[in-house]
């Protein structure tokens, strides 16, 4: 492991083709070359990490995975709803892993150090603040909530109880996104004005129709669990525990989904506390599966002026059945430029001034004049603009890439690791997480009360 990493960092710098020298800081890079570095120097074998992963569906065991790159770590508990994912977890970490469906027997367990909290969007902040409130460092999926309501609770828990607490969004460890950050943060496109980001899927699995086990039933589930934190309980139904991102019960529709991961970015390179006006719109035009979110939504979110950015636009959208194929996107516009990151794994920066002379002539005014005028009028202009100040500089652009195989999550894990294991702040704490998480999470309470939702960022409530 050790080895592979030092290969990784040895490919860090040959993957990057910056083609400006005026933007070429590898501040970022050099950060994230000494934290891997730094990470080896300091684990040793007494200095074990022991984790356990609540909720052990797609993503907790990706979450797993990822965690376990990290030096010293080591997987005690998987903890799920369903049997056949306890009995997977056994096939891939060995049959000595314990495995329950009660998550209280993982947060009571003594031997466990940090808890992954990979569940369906509802059982979130339970789990995580009971593991908080049982000592536990937590890596919370995002979004950090599934309600507005519950954010600044999770706050206070986590400020009470001091626990490492980590939300799950990887864009805020990705290499893409710290490079873009740097060359943002250092004026490379002017003053922002607009972001457009977006989510384009085409495909049924894409659309969260995932595969549903042969054995699905009462027998092999733990329904009652899965709704205990619902008012209204409903009869066992496979689609809403296998595909729970469908229903607003459990789920929080491509918002709170797709949007979070748009937002944390733009919030991450623009050090943005969040927006003041949201406003969502939706429907279900494609997947009429009996999901009650929508498959196309849209989103126009103002960020106001404040100390860290000037006034802004967001324009989010996903669309589940796009002829335009798979694709993500974050065009963040400036006066002078344009940084498009695609998905987290690279981008490219193109610039555009504007000329010094405003232009004369083409799409005009001028050639409505008489030809005596036209004509006074060219030598005024030349004679006041240089040729140099008629042109538009030409400005070279930025194109990054991640190297070949690199995996946000698992830095994600790293940066985790070392605040448990180190003291360092965490990339994404519980105030980054919720001010993430509730913009998002805004866009659902517009579209479905059909409103604008007015959000007081600093102190995280709807007015
Ligand atoms: N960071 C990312 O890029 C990323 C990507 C995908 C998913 N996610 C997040 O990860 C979470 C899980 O998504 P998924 O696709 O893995 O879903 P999934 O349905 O594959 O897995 C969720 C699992 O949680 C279990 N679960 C639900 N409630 C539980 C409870 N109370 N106790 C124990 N287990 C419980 C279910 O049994 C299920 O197996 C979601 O919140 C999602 O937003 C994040």
């Amino acid at each position: 492991m050790a080895s592979d990493r030092r290969k990784f960092i040895k490919q860090l710098g040959s993957t990057i083709v910056l083609t400006s020298a005026s933007l070429s800081g590898f501040a970022a890079m050099e950060d994230h070359e000494r934290r891997i570095l730094q990470a080896e120097k300091r684990y040793s074998p007494n200095d074990k990490i022991r984790i356990a992963t609540v909720g052990m569906g797609i993503m907790g065991f990706n979450d797993t995975r990822a965690a376990l790159t990290c030096l010293g770590v080591e997987l005690v508990a998987c903890c799920d709803l369903y049997q056949g994912r306890l009995q997977r977890a056994k096939e891939i970490y060995g049959a000595n892993i314990f495995t329950t469906a009660d998550y209280h027997e993982i947060i009571d367990r003594k031997d466990v150090d940090a808890i992954i909290v990979a569940t369906s969007d509802n059982w979130h902040s339970t789990i995580a603040n009971a593991a908080m409130r049982k000592g536990k460092a937590v890596y919370s999926e995002k979004p950090m909530v599934h309600y507005l309501s519950e954010g600044l609770g999770e706050i206070k828990t986590q400020q009470e109880t001091k626990a490492v607490f980590q939300v799950g969004s990887q864009r805020v460890s990705s290499l893409a996104f710290q490079k873009a950050k740097e060359l943002y943060q250092s004026g490379a496109i002017g003053q922002i004005n607009t972001v457009e980001a977006s989510f384009n899927r085409q495909n049924a699995l894409g659309a969260w129709q995932y595969t549903i086990p042969l054995d699905a039933g009462l027998q092999t589930v733990g329904w009652d669990r899965f709704q205990a934190n619902e008012k209204t309980k409903l009869p066992y139904e496979s689609n809403r525990f296998f595909r729970w991102r469908n229903y607003r019960e459990y789920g929080t529709g491509v918002a709170g989904d797709l949007f979070v991961h748009l937002l944390t970015g733009i919030h991450f390179i623009t050090n943005s506390k969040g927006p003041d006006k949201i406003f969502s719109i939706g429907g279900t035009y494609y997947w009429k599966d009996g999901r009650n979110v929508p498959d196309v939504m849209s989103a126009v979110i103002e960020y106001p002026a404040t100390k860290e950015h000037p006034a802004f636009q967001a324009n989010l959208r996903v669309n589940f059945i796009s002829g335009e194929g798979e694709r993500s996107s974050t065009k963040i516009i400036g006066s002078e430029g344009v940084i498009e990151l695609d998905d987290d794994q690279g981008f490219t920066i193109r610039k555009n001034k504007m000329p010094v002379a405003p232009g004369i002539g083409g799409w005009d005014s001028f050639y409505t004049y008489p030809e005596a005028m036209q004509k006074a009028l060219m030598d005024d202009y030349n004679k006041k603009y240089s040729a140099t100040d008629q042109k538009a500089p030409s400005l070279p652009g930025v194109t990054y890439h991640s190297p070949d195989g690199y995996n946000s999550s698992n830095d994600h894990f790293a940066n985790f690791m070392d605040a448990i294991r180190n003291g360092k702040p965490v990339v994404e704490d519980a105030v980054f997480g919720f001010r993430a998480a509730a913009p998002a999470l805004a866009c659902n309470e517009s579209y479905f009360q059909n409103k604008v939702i007015h959000w007081d960022a600093e102190n995280m409530k709807v007015v």
